[in-house]
Parts: structure tokens; C-alpha cells; sequence
């Protein structure tokens, strides 16, 4: 299943609804692959991804994803005012399928945890500009395969614990973890506010006539 490139970039929503039957190990490395065809800075390449199958290791990580939603996610969906293109109904749906995720994290078939060799620098800006283009590619392209993906990265609220529990070593941390699997809903289209709203021309504050 492919499509326009324009097609998928709108309709490639948060799928956090997902079926645990398998995934092939021949689509995932699809993924990974479009995931490598990424810029990174210096074309240095430092990103390493950890696919996870394992089914204890995925809930040890659901634990802590579960308790980062307990003490201050939870808390934030509760109080907080819709966001630019949604509204109440449209963010109660949100809130409801972040909820599900929450619980159902680890029964995703395949987890990809997209990571940096960091050695002794520390994560910053630049670093995450290097990791996130693939993180993207691997979403639009599982999107491409009929694969239903969020971009999640709540464990790192709890990121020593998570990490522990990922296994990794020193000098490497985790950037994003992709749950991924056949969804159980339909994709897209992806809501928004006004491009207007976040473009300005020339000067800060001023819109362009043509946006
Ligand atoms: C930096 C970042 C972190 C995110 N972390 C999580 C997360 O931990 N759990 C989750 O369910 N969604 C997470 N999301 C998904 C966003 O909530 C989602 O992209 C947003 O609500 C838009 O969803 P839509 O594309 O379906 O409209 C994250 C997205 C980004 C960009």
C-alpha cells in the first residue's frame, strides 16, 4: 500500500490504536531503512534503533509510560484547553486514545526505539535535530505500509527507569519509542490550526498575504 507523498503527510495520524497481531520482520526493516535515508547532522549517522519484541521488556518500559501518565500527563489532559484545530470533543477523543495507549503500550507487536550514541556529550538541540528526520521517515513510511505508529516520548519522563529497562548502555539515549502495528481505525486526516497562524514574513508577527 503506498500513495502521494501529499496524501500520507495528511492523513499519517497518532494510531494508538493497535492490533497485537504480528508484523513482519521484512516491513519492519522497511521502515528502519526509510529511517537511515534521514539527514543527520555532519552526516554522522550516531542513531542506532532497538526493535523490541520482547514482551517483558516492553511492559517493564509500560510500567513507567503508565506512571509518567498517572502523576502528570493524566493531570494535563484533565485541565488543559484544546489545541490550535481541535476542539473539546475532538480532544476528549485524544485524551481517550492517549489513555489506551497508555494501557495497551506494550501489546504493540514491534517497539522501534530510535537512540543516539551519545559517548560523553550531552543531549541538546543539535542531537535531536539528528534523530528526529528519521524518526519522522519511519512514521510516514509504516504509514505507506499500512502500519499505524505515535511518535511517543513520555518514558523519558522517567527516562532512568525506562532506560534500565530498555537496557541501554552508557553514552546512548532513546529519543522516541514507535509502538507499532496494523491499526484498528481508519488514518487522517490530521487536524491543525491555520497555516496563517504559525507563518510570518520578513518581519515577526507579520503574516504573508499569500499563505
Ligand atoms: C515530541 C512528541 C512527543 C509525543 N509523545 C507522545 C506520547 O508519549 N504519547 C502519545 O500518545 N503521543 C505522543 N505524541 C503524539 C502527539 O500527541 C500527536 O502527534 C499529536 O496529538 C497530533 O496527533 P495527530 O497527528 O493524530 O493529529 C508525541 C508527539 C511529539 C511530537
Amino acid at each position: 500500500m503506498s500513495g502521494d507523498i501529499f496524501e500520507i503527510l495528511h492523513n499519517t495520524r497518532a494510531m494508538r490504536r493497535l492490533k497485537p497481531d504480528p508484523v513482519s520482520d521484512e516491513l519492519i526493516r522497511k521502515i528502519l531503512d526509510a529511517g537511515i535515508r534521514a539527514p543527520s547532522g555532519g552526516n554522522n549517522q550516531t542513531w542506532r534503533f532497538l526493535v523490541i519484541k520482547d514482551p517483558a521488556i516492553k511492559k517493564a518500559v509500560q510500567v513507567e509510560y503508565k506512571k509518567a501518565y498517572d502523576d502528570v500527563i493524566g493531570p494535563r489532559y484533565a485541565s488543559a484547553a484544546p489545541p490550535p484545530g481541535s476542539d473539546e470533543q475532538r480532544y476528549h477523543r485524544q485524551h481517550t486514545a492517549v489513555e489506551y495507549l497508555t494501557d495497551h503500550y506494550h501489546e504493540a507487536p514491534v517497539w522501534i526505539v530510535a537512540c543516539l550514541e551519545h559517548g560523553d556529550s550531552e543531549p541538546n538541540r543539535h542531537s535531536g535535530a539528528s534523530i528526529y528526520p528519521a524518526v519522522q521517515n519511519m512514521l510516514l513510511a509504516a504509514r505507506a505500509l499500512g502500519l499505524g505508529s505515535t511518535l511517543t516520548t513520555r518514558h523519558l519522563i522517567r527516562e532512568a527507569e525506562s532506560e534500565k529497562a530498555l537496557g541501554l548502555p552508557p553514552g546512548v539515549h532513546s529519543y522516541a519509542i514507535l509502538p507499532i502495528g496494523y491499526p484498528m481505525g481508519n488514518f487522517g486526516p490530521v487536524g491543525r490550526g491555520n497555516l496563517k497562524d504559525f507563518v510570518y514574513e520578513d518581519r515577526w508577527g507579520e503574516s504573508a498575504d499569500w499563505v
